[in-house]
């Protein structure tokens, strides 16, 4: 089949800054602060750092060399690593990264709501009808967050926000090249601004001191450690297939390995500022975040803002653009991975392959947005959407992301062999991998993952787990079962049903080759 000609980043500039767009998100400003404050804080930073070194760094090489070498979407790139079991693994990584990208996209809607409140109603005590609360029983951020997803707002706002997403990949890398030239810079700006202000403002070094007087103690928890592996993940956008794509639209020569470094540098250090800025801006007004990641985006961070001597407004406006911004580039680039695979694989055209996958992400996101309150109390997440979200978050994050980056190493440490994407990497590159890196891809990598994988389920099993299996979800005591076996449908039968449409696309294709052979015979 005849393909289309594939996009090009304009510069290297442009390369980087999508790529590190991409991995600069919301996972940077709020998950990596939650997580921080949940984990020990200070002493977050040491399993951190070393699962940047571990496992980040490598991967990061990994992705981006095999997307490089194969030039096409990242289905292709692992058919061409290990058959038709290797294309199976590109499109469970895509499919599972639709599933994050899902709800991450409803998050946004939110963020978009709370921008749009920023500039008033955030600021102002409401009542929440849907949960028989008067008004005055929450705080001012809590009451109108609460307020806004229990009704159908949300939708409209994830419809805009999924528009958005999908006008930026319209045009493939030269659309996205130009969008993030303007989003990154503004991103790093406003990030000093918050900084400058958290620091600048009365005790604003307290939040510090509690960042810099870390608990070792927590380091014996073994999910400290899986917190710790799953944030390396998600926010240098591995597991994903994103790098391998956006790395696929290269030129030949390029060097994936200060690539590799500089994407992971520029993100990690985005990473340490955020909290610099988060832990300063909260803790200067003793809001504690009794953190989940969510409840610190949408009340503990405004409730801070709020309690601004002056310019509260000014700064929650400033807070939400740049979240919306991070989050934008974020998901863009997961709809590029996904749309680049389709197309690359099938032939099909760009345009309906972004509306189509716009659609079908839009109704996704609409059930994470689902204002039906099923916890008025509120001792859980209070509405259905909200409620979704967390447990397709249990999986595609905590296990569906650390499997699909043990996948990716088994395949290319064992069946490519990591030598050989090492020479290819090399090739290209000024700073030379040795053979540590395929000990890191081959054994030390897998059996990191597997280890937290292995505890991870045997807590489950045992303790009930984060979310456990003996946890009641209101008048919806089965959802969690229900949500497990949606999950696998979708990413393990939805990468079956793509291969096998793959395989026979091939076999057409072989046919048609043989018939036109038989004509000039
Ligand atoms: N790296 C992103 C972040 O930190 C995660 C992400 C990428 C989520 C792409 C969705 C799509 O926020």
């Amino acid at each position: 089949m005849e393909h289309a000609p594939r996009g090009q980043w304009k510069s290297k500039v442009g390369f980087i800054m999508a790529a590190s767009g991409s991995a600069i998100g919301l996972g940077n400003i709020v998950f990596f602060s939650a997580n921080a404050y949940r984990f020990g804080a200070g002493a977050f930073y040491i399993p951190y750092l070393i699962a940047l070194f571990v496992m980040g760094v490598p991967v990061m090489m990994l992705e981006l060399g095999l997307g490089h070498r194969a030039r096409r979407g990242f289905p292709e790139a692992m058919y061409g690593v290990a058959g038709i079991k290797g294309e199976w693994v590109g499109w469970f990584c895509l499919l599972n990264a639709a599933v994050i990208t899902m709800y991450y996209i409803t998050i946004l809607g939110g963020v978009l709501g709370m921008w749009i409140g920023a500039f008033g109603s955030l600021w102002q005590g409401h009542a929440v009808p849907a949960f028989g609360l008067a008004e005055g029983t929450l705080s001012n951020s809590m009451s109108y967050f609460f307020n806004m997803i229990s009704r159908y707002d949300t939708i409209a706002y994830v419809v805009i926000v999924w528009f958005l997403n999908g006008l930026i990949v319209w045009w493939g890398t030269k659309s996205i090249e130009k969008s993030v030239k303007v989003f990154v810079p503004l991103m790093w700006i406003f990030m000093i601004v918050l900084i400058v202000r958290g620091l600048t403002l009365p005790h604003g070094t307290n939040g510090l001191m509690l960042l810099f007087t870390p608990d070792f103690e927590v380091m014996k928890n073994p999910v400290v450690w899986q917190g710790a592996f799953s944030q390396i993940f998600f926010t240098l956008s591995l597991g994903f297939g994103i790098m391998a794509t956006y790395a696929s639209y290269l030129p030949k020569d390029s060097d994936q390995t200060s690539n590799a470094f500089t994407i992971s540098f520029l993100n990690c250090s985005f990473e340490y500022i955020a909290g610099l800025a988060i832990f300063s801006l909260l803790f200067c007004f003793a809001v504690v975040p009794n953190a989940s990641t969510l409840s610190m985006t949408f009340f503990v961070i405004p409730e801070g803002l709020g309690a601004f001597p002056v310019g509260a407004q000014l700064f929650g406006i400033l807070f939400y653009t740049l979240l919306l911004t991070a989050g934008l580039t974020s998901s863009v680039s997961l709809v590029e991975a996904l749309g680049a695979g389709v197309i690359d694989k099938f032939g099909v055209g760009r345009r309906p392959t972004v509306i189509a996958i716009c659609l079908l992400g839009l109704v996704g996101s609409t059930f994470f947005a689902l204002p039906k309150v099923i916890d008025g109390s509120l001792a859980n997440d209070g509405t259905l959407g909200l409620t979704l979200l967390d447990l397709f978050d249990h999986w595609a994050f905590s296990y569906g992301l650390l499997l699909c980056g043990l996948l990716e190493c088994i395949f290319v440490g064992w069946i490519l062999g990591a030598d050989k994407l090492r020479e290819s990497i090399n090739t290209t590159s000024r700073i030379q991998l040795n053979r540590s890196f395929d000990v890191l891809i081959r054994f030390v990598i897998p059996a990191v993952i597997l280890t937290i994988l292995g505890f991870s389920v045997w807590s489950e099993v045992n303790s009930g787990g984060p979310y456990g299996w003996n946890f009641e979800f209101g008048a919806h005591p089965n959802l969690h079962i229900v949500v497990l076996a949606v999950w696998i449908i979708f990413t393990a039968c939805g990468a079956m049903l793509l291969t096998a449409a793959g395989v026979y696309q091939r076999k057409r294709k072989r046919e048609r080759g043989s018939l036109l052979d038989g004509v000039e015979g």
